[in-house]
């Protein structure tokens, strides 16, 4: 079995479209293709035998810490199982360089958890980092993710042994933070409402 992680191509958005769409609903899958075509995130694809096989979605974000948001990830439903999701996310952040990164799901997604807490993330419910946070701070991430509909943030940090709460307690707005959440998350909801 031949194994290779690629660059997204223009060809694979449709495909992209359709896999998000199917799992996370049409919303999502709108999200994901025009986040794409606008060039507001970049994309990885793991093919194997020739075949496109899973993607996943991502962009970097500066909110006080340099992060990377991993926006969408997917295996096609017969590819699962197989270690395919465990080599895009190990993928994405060797070509994302961050100190931060950052992922939403929701609560039923137990294999995503999974699969992140497999790969050194801590998961929170959102409602638990607002306890832990505040409001100012969770909007961050929130912003940040475009985690609108989820109710769970997995994050890791890159080469430091402390506790990551402590890390989260310094993110803030920043420039960054507004640019990438209006080419990412608004821009997409208005163009939707005003067509
Ligand atoms: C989540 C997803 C990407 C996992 O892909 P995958 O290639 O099957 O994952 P892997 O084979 O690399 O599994 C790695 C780990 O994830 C966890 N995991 C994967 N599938 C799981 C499942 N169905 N139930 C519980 N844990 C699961 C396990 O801990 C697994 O490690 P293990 O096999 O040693 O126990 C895939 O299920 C998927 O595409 N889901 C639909 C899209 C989605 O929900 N994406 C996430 C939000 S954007």
């Amino acid at each position: 079995m031949a194994i290779v992680v690629e660059e997204l191509a223009t060809d694979d958005i449709g495909l992209v479209e359709d896999v998000v769409g199917e799992e996370l609903g049409w919303l999502n899958g709108y999200y994901a293709r025009y986040c794409l075509e606008h060039s507001a995130c970049q994309g990885l694809k793991v093919v194997v035998d020739g075949r496109v096989a899973g993607f996943t979605l991502y962009y970097y974000v500066d909110i006080g810490i340099p992060s990377c948001v991993i926006y969408y990830l997917a295996v096609l439903e017969e590819f699962r199982g197989r270690k395919l999701g465990s080599i895009l996310l190990e993928s994405v952040e060797e070509v994302c360089r961050a100190k931060l990164y950052i992922a939403t799901t929701s609560i039923w997604n137990v294999a995503s958890q999974h699969l992140f807490e497999k790969h050194c993330y801590k998961c929170f419910e959102f409602d638990t980092l607002y306890e832990l946070l505040g409001w100012g701070k969770v909007d961050v991430l929130v912003r940040a993710t475009c985690g609108y509909e989820d109710d769970i943030v997995c994050v890791k940090l890159w080469g430091e042994s402390v506790d990551v709460v402590d890390v989260l307690k310094r993110v803030r707005d920043t420039r960054s933070l507004e640019r990438v959440w209006r080419r990412v998350c608004a821009e997409p909801w208005w163009k939707l409402f005003k067509s």
